[in-house]
């Protein structure tokens, strides 16, 4: 399963050559047009950025899906602004020439439009992010992304299961198997194209739905659970790589076991320590 990641190639000899980078919001609304898609992987520091970057990946998000899989919560509502302008410093220092975007946190922008759009100006001007992303399509969030791209900070939407509010959603369960639902998201799209999205994350939405609502857009839709008809998909870089066995949710596809690579790794550092074979010669000074 590994062989693909671990080739030696370097991005441009997978890149295809008409495919040029994103570095503008633009550039993302042009793919679409020409029909090639777009590939999205979380990351929060600066090791794994500068790995990524070096990948054919289009774009690197920090999301907050950090309170999860890095702080160890049970949730995405704990993280604050100044985490995630902390983690985005990180990824920018990695990945300096990536198109990166950063998540608005739970509470910078539902507190009020002034407030979200204050946020999204922090996370640009202190940690250089391309673009920010915020969930859902409330009448005061349609607000912060006409006043944020007014402002010429490009704004992601991000609807669907929108992990922000699971609580009101009811759990982490797929959305738009039922009319009303579909008919909301479907709305909900439109609304955040025309309030400035230059793309949106369509998270845990059925296939067919997310089809639907790809093609009923201009900006592309990147899918994240949500089929295979989408312009694009993003997943947690953690589940990709299989950083965590516990659980493996049904939209995920490990293409690497590197959980179990760095237990075994640590595991025989231990024995080798244990038994006196590290350090060796070869590691140590004269
Ligand atoms: O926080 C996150 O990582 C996200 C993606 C899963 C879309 O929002």
């Amino acid at each position: 399963m590994v062989s693909d990641s671990m080739s030696t190639s370097s991005a441009s000899d997978r890149t295809p050559s008409s495919r040029k980078p994103l570095r503008y919001p633009a550039d993302w609304i042009k793919r679409k047009a020409a029909g090639e898609r777009i590939s999205v992987l979380t990351a929060y520091d600066a090791t794994m950025a500068r790995l990524l970057a070096a990948s054919g990946v289009d774009a690197l998000l920090i999301g907050d899906s950090l309170g999860m899989v890095v702080q160890g919560q049970s949730s995405t509502l704990p993280v604050t602004l100044d985490e995630m302008i902390y983690h985005a410093r990180m990824v920018r220092r990695g990945a300096p020439d990536s198109f990166i975007i950063g998540d608005l946190p739970f509470g910078s922008y539902q507190a009020g439009i002034d407030s979200g759009v204050a946020a999204g100006i922090r996370i640009m001007k202190e940690a250089g992010v391309d673009a920010v992303k915020v969930e859902g399509a409330e009448a005061d969030t349609l607000a912060v992304i006409r006043k944020l791209s007014a402002a010429g900070a490009p704004v992601m939407g991000h609807i669907g299961l929108t992990p922000q509010s699971y609580l009101t959603i009811g759990g982490f369960r797929a959305q738009g198997r039922d009319d009303a639902q579909a008919t909301r998201l479907k709305a909900e799209a439109l609304a955040l194209q025309s309030a400035g999205c230059f793309a949106m994350v369509l998270e845990l939405v059925t296939a067919d739905l997310a089809g639907e609502i790809t093609a009923s857009l201009a900006v592309p839709t990147i899918g994240i659970g949500s089929g295979a008809g989408t312009s694009g998909q993003v997943l947690v870089i953690n589940d990709l790589l299989g950083l965590d066995d516990r659980f493996q949710a049904r939209h995920v596809k490990r293409y690497a076991d590197l959980g179990q690579a760095i237990t075994k790794a640590a595991d025989e550092y231990h024995r080798e320590i244990h038994d006196g074979q590290f350090p060796a010669d070869e590691h140590s000074f004269r």
